[in-house]
């Protein structure tokens, strides 16, 4: 039988802080305190790591994380900024603001933390814990909030160890958190900046720097794509697919078919349904360029992170309304 092992609480002193910074470095999770609620954070450029965040927290889809960074100049490496977002990193940071901003081409993140989308949410916590851990390791964080799935935001070690002790290896513990709120999260349009989410900072205060904030276009409204909520490939899919003629691009899971298909990739040679998370994103955009009249899917079971990528593989098959 499997040994379950229960993640090792630590006040957060400079040693307990390194020990975070290597275990993130080698693709391990760890529950960290920042200025809103404790966040379960993992290395954003491991695939792996990041997959490990939604199997531990149970979630049955892929919603996309916010991504925490040291400065902005880190920030500047992975997205860019239009006018008003500029202004609110001036302003905000370090704080409890979240910017969903187009991310770069070639970013050094997993396609994952970002759950396939153009954008990234990106924040610059102000945690002296967080602004420590992320110095030290010189990583860009992936760190939802550090609940079990449907759950509340944890906003003490306590409170992280209830859900988590068990799925992942640390916890730093720095005390109960000063906001006890999420960040708040702003993305931006060409109408300018949008409130995506109620927080920690009011709205009241972020208006005072970009004006009147817009609300987020709906499912139904006319979208700009840069706020889509889900990602989308252009290729139509075939799923449950058990071969794949000569004008498919086939995404196979576990031992391949001989298929005829005109591309093939592998979400896992070995069915390992963590890889398999891992690799969905990248390996359906990949598949989407490849021009194939339809990209077949082989079937992916429905247990544990098989969830979510069900889930994912789903709405991305779904017609679109335009
Ligand atoms: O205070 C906080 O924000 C905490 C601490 C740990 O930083 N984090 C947090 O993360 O609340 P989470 O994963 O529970 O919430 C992230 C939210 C989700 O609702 C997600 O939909 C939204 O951010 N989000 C992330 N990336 C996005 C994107 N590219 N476009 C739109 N929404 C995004
Ligand atoms: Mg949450």
């Amino acid at each position: 039988m499997k040994q379950i092992t229960e993640a090792r609480i630590e006040t957060a002193t400079p040693e307990a802080i390194a020990r975070s910074a290597e275990i993130l470095r080698t693709g391990g999770l760890v529950a960290i305190p920042t200025e809103t609620v404790y966040g379960l954070a993992a290395d954003a450029a491991n695939d792996s790591a990041v997959a490990r965040i939604f199997e531990a927290k149970g979630r049955p889809r892929f919603n996309p994380l916010i991504v925490h960074v040291r400065d902005r100049a880190h920030a500047e490496t992975l997205a860019t900024f239009p006018a008003a977002a500029s202004s609110l990193a001036e302003a905000f940071w370090p704080g409890p603001l979240t910017l969903v901003l187009p991310r770069r081409e070639g970013a050094q993140l997993s396609l994952l933390a970002s759950a396939g989308l153009d954008t990234i949410a990106l924040r610059v916590p102000a945690h002296p814990v967080a602004r420590e851990l992320l110095q030290l390791s010189q990583l860009a964080i992936a760190a939802p909030s550090a609940n079990r799935s449907g759950e509340v935001s944890a906003t003490t070690a306590a409170h992280v160890a209830d859900g988590l002790s068990t799925r992942i290896e640390f916890i730093l513990d720095a005390g109960a958190t000063l906001l006890g709120l999420e960040s708040t999260i702003v993305g931006f349009d060409e109408r300018g900046a949008l409130l995506l989410r109620p927080g920690a900072l009011a709205r009241e205060i972020i208006e005072l720097v970009v004006g009147r904030l817009g609300e987020p276009r709906t499912a139904a409204g006319t979208s700009p794509g840069r706020l889509r909520s889900h990602y989308a490939p252009r290729t139509p899919l075939r799923l449950e697919a058990v071969d794949a003629g000569s004008d498919e691009a086939l995404l196979a899971f576990g031992p391949p078919p001989h298929a005829q298909a005109r591309l093939i990739r592998n979400l896992s040679i070995a069915s390992d349904l963590r890889e398999a998370a891992g690799n969905l994103f990248a390996m359906l955009r990949e598949l989407d360029t490849a021009e194939c009249a339809r990209i077949a899917v082989m079937p992916v079971p429905k247990h544990g992170l098989g969830e979510a990528i069900n889930d994912r593989l789903r709405r991305a098959a779904a017609p679109r309304d335009g």
